[in-house]
């Protein structure tokens, strides 16, 4: 369905968890957090309800988010459940690839089509810096396994920090000549954490650009499967592809399509926005308003983000608590 400014909205964000096995510095506090009791948290068979509602809006493609989606027990059985739904035809989710070289040949089984790999350094030492604790290994690992299971495209996250990991850009952009890599250049967005790390952290598009130039000339290119905000080009004869997400310099808003599901079961119509809707209460207690809370939901989209305006809110949720 559209929006109220005429956004065609078919693509929901699903986050099954808040849980991370990771804490990394822009979006997880250093003590971690606390796991949530099971009755908190949306079962599976819920949010499967809730999707084949939301099928019936023209909803058809959905990215499994979290926290880390898999550390949720069952992950796998879950994509079978939605592979089952008819309607649906594009299932992929972002992960942080630590457990992905274990589960990819089974999710690719189970029906998952692709994937997206946070991957911020390629530096070990700094990798454990920036994950507080993680193994860049089980990453590169899961890059390789990704790519054999046939998931594809494998694209992979670079939250660009200055002074943290901007060094790397040029080493970024080189992976995607030799192999199939999608490299996504992602601005810091003020979220929790991240909010934290102060507005000088952000490297705006522009200057990430320039940096990606110095390998090569950049030619447009259509996303391998673009359904988001991504902006992407291609260095001459590469496997893989550039994509830049703006969130900050380039607000993509006029051409959002999404909303977004967390883990408690609110419908959370923007990743900006205060306003969210308890749709947990409603599948649990009157399954048959479902489809209008998703509508009300919808309509209630707001135009663009705030991020950096006057009216930003300090109090919203964290990136883990939302999925992305
Ligand atoms: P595809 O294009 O379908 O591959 O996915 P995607 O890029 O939308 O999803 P992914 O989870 O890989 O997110 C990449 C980055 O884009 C993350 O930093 C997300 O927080 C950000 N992002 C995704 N959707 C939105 C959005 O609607 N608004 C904003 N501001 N950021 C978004
Ligand atoms: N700004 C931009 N991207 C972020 N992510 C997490 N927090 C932020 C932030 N503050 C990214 C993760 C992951 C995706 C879901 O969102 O790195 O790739
Ligand atoms: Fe859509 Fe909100 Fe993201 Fe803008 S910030 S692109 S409106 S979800």
């Amino acid at each position: 369905m559209k929006d109220k400014i005429g956004r065609k909205i078919d693509y929901i964000r699903i986050s099954v968890t808040d849980f991370c096995n990771l804490r990394c510095i822009y979006c997880m506090p250093k003590e971690g957090i606390a796991k949530r009791e099971h009755k908190d948290i949306l079962r599976y068979e819920e949010i499967i309800t809730i999707l084949k509602e939301c099928v019936k809006l023209g909803i058809n493609k959905i990215r499994i988010t979290g926290g880390e989606p898999l550390v949720r027990k069952g992950i796998v059985d879950f994509i079978s459940m939605v592979k089952e739904i008819k309607g649906i035809e594009d299932i992929s989710i972002t992960t942080n690839g630590i457990l992905l070289a274990d589960k990819a040949f089974a999710l690719k089984a189970a029906g998952l089509n692709r994937v997206n790999i946070s991957l911020d350094t390629l530096n070990p030492k700094r990798y454990k810096m920036i994950t507080r604790g993680g193994d860049i290994d089980k990453v590169f690992a899961a890059l390789d396994t990704s790519l054999k299971a046939g998931l594809n495209p494998v694209k992979i996250n670079m939250v660009v920090i200055r002074g943290i990991n901007d060094d790397e850009i040029e080493e970024f952009a080189k992976l995607t000549i030799e192999r199939p890599f999608h490299v996504r250049f992602i601005e810091l967005m003020p979220i929790g954490e991240g909010a934290k790390l102060g507005s000088e952290s952000v490297v705006e598009s522009d200057e990430i650009r320039a940096k990606v130039e110095r390998i090569g000339e950049l030619y447009p290119s259509k996303d391998v499967k673009n359904n988001g905000p991504a902006v992407t080009y291609r260095f001459k004869n590469a496997k893989g592809t550039i994509g830049f997400i703006n969130p900050i310099s380039h607000a993509f808003c006029s051409q959002c399509n999404r909303i977004r599901l967390t883990a408690d079961g609110k419908l959370k119509p923007c990743l900006y926005s205060q306003k969210e809707f308890d749709i947990k209460i409603v599948v649990r207690n009157h399954p048959e308003l479902l489809g209008r809370i998703l509508e009300e939901a919808i309509l209630s989209k707001p135009e663009r983000h705030g991020f950096y305006s006057k009216d930003m809110n300090k109090s919203q949720r964290n990136m883990y608590q939302i999925g992305g």
